[in-house]
């Protein structure tokens, strides 16, 4: 089964991206044939600073490799090093209807939060159907918030085989139900876009920091407090056992466990379960020649793939 997701480099990666889509994506490369990408192209649309943009790329792929990504198991590869993507993009934008984009939410929310739109960003459902279709995916391991562009993906291949003959490979999304909503500091969905992340690859120091601002309420150490919902607890679920977690519940019942002793465990449970990636991200960062050829490797190979559905689609509309 061929497997691929992308992800936006269009900041520096966190808790959510990591327990809402890598996790899976590293997990699926031991048993089906996996493709990843960092969408640079996609990061365009909100980022227009080169120099960030750059480096935000080369975070991506460090945080990858450190999580466990595996390139002799899975192909990764940069977007833009397959330009045939946008060819593709544009060969599909010329039977997607107005209204289907006009109906996606992550645009419209963007929309209603003030952000200038401009053609990338309407367009963008477009190049991500591009993105699956090229490398003829059957399955798109993805966030509850991309489901709606995986309908558009499918919707747009299913066009296009009716129009001009089985071409495309109809992909399924694989959501993950189970990974409820990483929330952030705030107790919002964690995101890039709303300032409130836990990234685990930032210095102890700043992580420290960052659980230090974990927003509570102001109810003093000797209160007994109710854990369920609590933004600490919430996020120390992610990493804590059943057992060190019904012993932080007793403790914040029982009075006398303040959001500061909380916090502290948080940080500590955070550290430990990044301790290896962490270790082996500060190796990788030392050889970014190496980290360089795993992605040359990975264009090659993601390349090839891409030409040979390019070549069908192109015969199909009549290019050829
Ligand atoms: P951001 O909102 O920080 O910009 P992206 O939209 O780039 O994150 O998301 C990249 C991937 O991470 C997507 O598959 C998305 O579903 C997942 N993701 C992002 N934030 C969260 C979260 N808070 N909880 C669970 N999954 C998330
Ligand atoms: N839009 C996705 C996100 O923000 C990133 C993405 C781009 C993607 N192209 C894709 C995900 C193709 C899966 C498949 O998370």
């Amino acid at each position: 089964m061929r497997y691929l997701s992308g992800i936006q480099p269009s900041g520096i990666l966190h808790l959510g991206n990591y327990f809402g889509a890598i996790r899976q994506h590293i997990r699926s490369q031991e048993d089906h044939d996996a493709y990843y990408f960092i969408a640079d192209y996609h990061a365009l649309t909100t980022l227009k600073e080169p120099e960030k943009l750059r480096g935000y790329v080369r975070d991506a792929v460090l945080d990858y490799l450190a999580l466990g990504l595996d390139p002799r198991k899975a192909v990764i590869f940069r977007q833009s090093d397959v330009p045939e993507v946008t060819e593709l993009a544009w060969i599909l934008s010329t039977l997607t209807p107005m209204g289907l984009l006009e109906r996606c939410t992550s645009y419209k929310d963007k929309i209603a939060k003030g952000i200038d739109a401009d053609h990338g960003l309407f367009a963008y459902p477009v190049l991500m159907a591009a993105d699956i279709l090229l490398y003829d995916a059957q399955r798109v391991p993805v966030g509850k918030d991309q489901k709606q562009h995986l309908e558009v993906t499918r919707d747009i291949a299913q066009r296009f085989n009716h129009m001009y003959g089985e071409t495309l490979v109809v992909p399924e999304a694989e959501i993950d139900e189970r990974t409820a909503l990483v929330p952030g500091i705030d107790g919002q969905k964690m995101s890039k876009s709303y300032g409130n992340t836990i990234e685990m690859f930032a210095t102890e120091k700043q992580l420290k920091k960052t659980c230090g601002k974990i927003v509570t309420d102001s109810r003093s150490v000797e209160e007994p407090k109710e854990p369920e919902g609590n933004n600490v607890f919430e996020l120390y679920k992610l990493f804590a056992s059943e057992t060190e977690l019904q012993d932080m519940a007793a403790r914040f019942r029982a009075g006398g466990y303040g959001y500061g002793e909380a916090k502290m465990a948080l940080h500590a449970k955070i550290l430990e379960y990044f301790g290896t990636a962490r270790a082996r991200r500060e190796e990788l960062a030392k050889d970014p020649g190496a980290v360089e050829a795993i992605l040359r490797d990975g264009a090659s190979r993601a390349r090839a793939v891409a030409q040979r559905t390019l070549e069908r689609v192109r015969r199909a509309v009549g290019l050829r």
